[in-house]
């Protein structure tokens, strides 16, 4: 058999292609591709996955690490863009001036682009998580980057990061909240299924949101995929429904250099998909907030109530005691965390971890090893590579 070598650089592989080849079915969207090359052995080259995520930042992988608090810090984000993909650090909790700081930190890492992950809430115990400094720094930074998370920014803060020539994308649990995204600005939709994992408003399965929001966008706006990734057969399924990347956070909190502590990242190891659940339990700090954490016996014994729970002060010892801002000037030791605290544990954290909440995403269901970001960006694009590839040669 002769090698069936295709000329040119790229070929255009439409999704009603990628979803022939997945067994779905599905209207068309662009997806760039180098078609696998298959050798008389059998043996197929990898497609290189080239999207307009990737095109538009200039990495090799349609991959973004999810700009998570608290745990996307700069040794993750740095390693998740020397990987070739992108990287997000996650801001909350952390004031302007620490946010500077971790600005830096991610600088003197890589040279690579990052991205900066907004919450956009008012905590009674921490104040409003983002506020008008935080934005300033981003712009006068010059960050590649600016996601938004939990809300639509105001007009004042994309026209300041606009003016900056910065990219802002805003996380959407639904087909109405991406609407109000693109209307305030925005140049890109993280699409939150409900499978994901930490605070979560949706209600929709992704792979039924992403393709109803591709469908009512059309295609020239950017989608990415969140909720439930962590294998290559999960990117290209996101793929073949419509996103131009995904966007991973359960599978790299599982990662050597998460600011996670060892006992969450060894329960992910673990834990089934059934394992997780979305509760409003957790959060004194946020009230009443759907949240998609591991289970555990303190879940268990009071979902049955959480809507009063939520709503009431916490009672009781404090469950433990965490660091907040590790590694910067403003590093802040002995802090106590509630019962049902939001504050995830971090390698500083002690106390009572079958009380504390864990965020984990449904993912967690293929997530069997704690490894170095780099190599689980690596393996994932292999492997959709090479799914790719072998449909395609
Ligand atoms: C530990 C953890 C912390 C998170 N923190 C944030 C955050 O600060 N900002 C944000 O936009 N999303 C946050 N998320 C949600 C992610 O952006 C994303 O929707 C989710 O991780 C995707 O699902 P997955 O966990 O199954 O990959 C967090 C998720 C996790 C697991």
């Amino acid at each position: 058999m002769q090698d069936r070598k295709i000329e040119g650089s790229l070929e255009t592989v439409t999704r009603r292609r990628l979803l022939q080849v997945m067994g779905a079915g599905g209207a068309a969207v662009a997806l760039g591709a180098r078609p696998g090359i298959a050798h008389d052995d059998g043996h197929h080259e990898e497609p290189e996955l080239r999207t307009r995520l990737t095109k538009r930042f200039g990495i090799e992988h349609p991959f973004v690490g999810a700009g998570m608090g608290f745990v996307a810090l700069p040794e993750l984000v740095a390693a998740v863009s020397e990987a070739g993909a992108l990287g997000v650090l996650g801001v909350a909790p952390e004031p302007p001036p620490v946010f500077a700081e971790r600005i830096s930190q991610i600088r003197a890492l890589t040279r690579r682009p990052f991205g900066v992950d907004f919450f956009l809430a008012t905590s009674p115990t921490l104040g409003p998580t983002t506020v008008e400094a935080h934005i300033d720094i981003a712009a006068s930074s010059k960050v590649d980057l600016v996601v938004f998370h939990f809300g639509i920014p105001t007009a004042a803060w994309v026209s300041t990061l606009k003016a900056a020539g910065i990219q802002i994308w805003i996380q959407v649990p639904s087909l109405q909240q991406a609407q109000a995204a693109l209307a305030a600005g925005a140049d890109g939709l993280v699409v939150q299924g409900r499978e994901a994992g930490g605070h979560n408003h949706s209600t929709t399965p992704l792979h039924d949101l992403l393709r109803e929001v591709r469908h009512a966008v059309g295609e020239e706006v950017l989608l990415l995929a969140a909720g439930g990734i962590a294998t290559g057969a999960d990117v290209v399924t996101a793929l073949a429904h419509g996103a131009d990347g995904v966007w991973v956070g359960t599978r790299l909190v599982a990662s050597t250099e998460a600011y996670a502590n060892p006992e969450w990242k060894r329960r992910l190891t673990r834990s089934r998909r059934q394992d997780t659940v979305i509760t409003t339990l957790f959060g004194p700090e946020l009230p009443c907030q759907p949240y998609r954490v591991l289970r555990n016996p303190a879940v268990d014994a009071s979902i049955g109530q959480q809507d009063q729970i939520c709503a009431l002060p916490p009672t009781g010892a404090p469950i433990g005691t965490t660091v907040l801002f590790p590694g910067t000037s403003f590093e802040t030791p002995g802090v106590p965390m509630p019962t049902f605290s939001a504050l995830p544990p971090t390698p500083d954290t002690t106390g009572n971890f079958d009380a504390m909440g864990m965020p984990a995403g449904e993912s967690v269901q293929h997530i069997r090893d704690i490894k170095p970001a780099a190599q689980i960006v690596a393996d994932m694009m292999h492997e959709a590579r090479s799914i790719i590839g072998r449909r395609l040669g």
